[in-house]
């Protein structure tokens, strides 16, 4: 429950808040008991047997009101009702406590067993609608502007906590929006107790951190169904990684030195098409937004925002120049607003997600950054001595500090043939995974090599053994398809003791001269070879 969100000044940080009140049930019973008073004493609900019930005939009727607002259609869907009431629906012997079937119950008659406590209609226990009117009616009053939950509870859940809210407060604007979300399904099935496929939210965190989760949602419309599924969970995964990636590289490139003129920046017209295509990006997002929160099509845009300036960056680096440092901080500043603005962004850096992980302990990167940079010059000059003088060792040592020391300290070179070396913050479990799966393809590559080389020694020496061959003996074997042959060892008859014909022999005369040269040349060899 959130009531009057706008006088919090932390509003402006615009991330995604947490709820000022959390209710029990358990704990309103005494204002459940008063709610249903007062809506007896209005009219619109009956004792019956112990029960009290809502009277739906009576405050369609009124001219003040109206039944099921949000699903007409669902008006006398007795399952859509029972399922509504779980196991406080009524058993068919009792049906006629109700005046008619639409009725639901505001309080029930507890039997012997059941949890109960004092009413004026003796032991019982509140109807389930009830809690969430009388709850939130004692918070938020007799109106609120957005009321959330599931699409499954448009009716009867939502439809009735209306009727009942409005005929306690005798209103008809309880509720000024209702925002349906659309469901969580698991690997494509509905979350379920009974099918043991539910997840909670802390089975889902020991899997992804809390950001990955939320972005998995952000990729999603709110009113659609979401499939958590490890399919689901890559996605998010990889946008993340890639979101994260830019802004490293961009806080690398302004990072290198400048001097005052260094500023200037002139704008060519690879600047002028990258701005054209920020500010094309930012309108399609805000556009998105505006049409009810589309977070899915606002989050692929800026994933296009972030794949042209990559492009651009990689170009302007190609050509080996330096990209305009303005304006790829103008863009990474707009997307991690964004990313704040959607709760998956923490922190106050202008620039991409927090860095230290957990901990914020320390600000990384103002503390570590300028000994980092110090470190990666001097390797790089001492790469640079050590290709030149071919001193192999040296290059090794460079090779341990960016493969294996680093990374185990959560920091990532990069080298660029010929441009500077690029230093980013990433989380070390990141690194070290990185670093299993490069080692994991260099073997990989071994093995095809190791392979193919053997492959290739095979075909050797079959080619060999082949080569070592007489002309006279390699058709002489062949008693399935011949049965007599000349004094060099042709063929002269075939199987059946019919002699050849001029085309079969003239097609086996190729065969056999070419046999002749593949022999001289193995004779040859031997000679040569002795
Ligand atoms: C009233 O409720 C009791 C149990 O609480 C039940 O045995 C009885 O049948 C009910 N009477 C009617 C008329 O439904
Ligand atoms: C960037 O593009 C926008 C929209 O086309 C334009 O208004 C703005 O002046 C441009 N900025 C520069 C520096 O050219
Ligand atoms: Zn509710």
């Amino acid at each position: 429950l959130r009531p009057q969100t706008q006088t919090r000044s932390e509003l402006s940080v615009r991330q995604v808040l947490p709820p000022d009140v959390l209710t029990r049930v358990s704990e309103y019973v005494p204002e459940i008991v008063e709610f249903v008073k007062k809506i007896v004493a209005n009219g619109y609900g009956y004792e019956s047997n112990g029960s009290v019930y809502f009277d739906t005939s009576k405050f369609d009727a009124s001219p003040q009101h109206s039944y099921a607002k949000l699903v007409p259609e669902a008006v006398g869907d007795q399952k859509a009702l029972q399922e509504g009431e779980g196991d406080l629906s009524i058993s068919a012997d009792r049906l006629s406590e109700k005046k008619s079937q639409n009725d639901f119950a505001l309080w029930k008659a507890s039997k012997p067993g059941e949890p109960s406590w004092d009413s004026p209609w003796g032991k019982g226990r509140p109807g389930w609608h009830i809690e969430c009117s009388a709850m939130a009616g004692s918070i938020l009053g007799q109106s609120m502007d957005i009321h959330g939950g599931g699409f499954d509870l448009r009716f009867p859940h939502h439809d009735n906590e209306l009727a009942q809210s409005e005929a306690f407060f005798e209103n008809d604007h309880w509720v000024r929006y209702f925002l349906h979300t659309g469901h969580l399904t698991i690997a494509g099935c509905k979350m379920s107790k009974s099918l043991k496929n539910f997840i909670t939210i802390k089975d889902a965190l020991a899997k992804n951190t809390a950001r990955q989760l939320r972005l998995a949602f952000l990729m999603h419309s709110w009113k659609d169904t979401l499939d958590y599924s490890s399919n689901t969970m890559e996605s998010a995964v990889q946008y993340e990684k890639f979101m994260n990636e830019f802004f490293l590289n961009v806080k690398d490139i302004l990072r290198a030195p400048t001097d005052i003129t260094g500023q200037f920046e002139k704008w060519e017209a690879a600047e002028l098409e990258l701005n054209n295509s920020f500010y094309d990006r930012k309108a399609a997002v805000h556009e998105a937004l505006c049409d009810n929160m589309d977070t899915r099509t606002a989050m692929e845009e800026m994933r296009v925002l972030v794949s042209q300036s990559n492009s651009y960056i990689a170009s302007r680096k190609s050509a080996r120049l330096r990209p305009n440092r303005m304006l790829v901080e103008s863009i990474a500043v707009y997307l991690t607003n964004m990313l704040k603005i959607f709760g998956a962004v923490e922190g106050s850096d202008a620039i991409g997600f927090p860095m230290g992980g957990q901990s914020h302990s320390i600000d990384l990167e103002s503390t570590v950054m300028p000994y980092l940079t110090v470190l990666s010059d001097f390797r790089e000059g001492v790469r640079r001595i050590a290709r030149e003088q071919k001193v192999v060792e040296l290059l090794e040592l460079c090779d341990v500090v960016r493969d294996d020391t680093l990374p185990e300290l959560g920091v990532r070179l990069e080298d660029h043939e010929g441009l500077p070396t690029v230093v980013k913050f990433v989380d070390r479990e990141i690194l070290l995974k990185e670093r299993e799966e490069k080692k994991k393809m260099e073997e990989e590559k071994k093995k095809k090599k190791e392979e193919a080389a053997r492959k290739k020694q095979e075909q050797e020496m079959a080619k060999l053994a082949k080569m070592k061959i007489p002309p006279c003996e390699m058709f002489r074997t062949e008693t399935d398809k011949y049965s007599k042959f000349d004094e060099t060892g042709f063929p002269t008859h075939d199987a059946e003791g019919k002699e050849l014909s001029k085309g079969q022999a003239k097609k086996l005369r190729k065969l056999y001269e070419a046999q002749e040269k593949l022999h001289d040349e193995y004779l040859q060899m031997n000679q040569n070879g002795n």
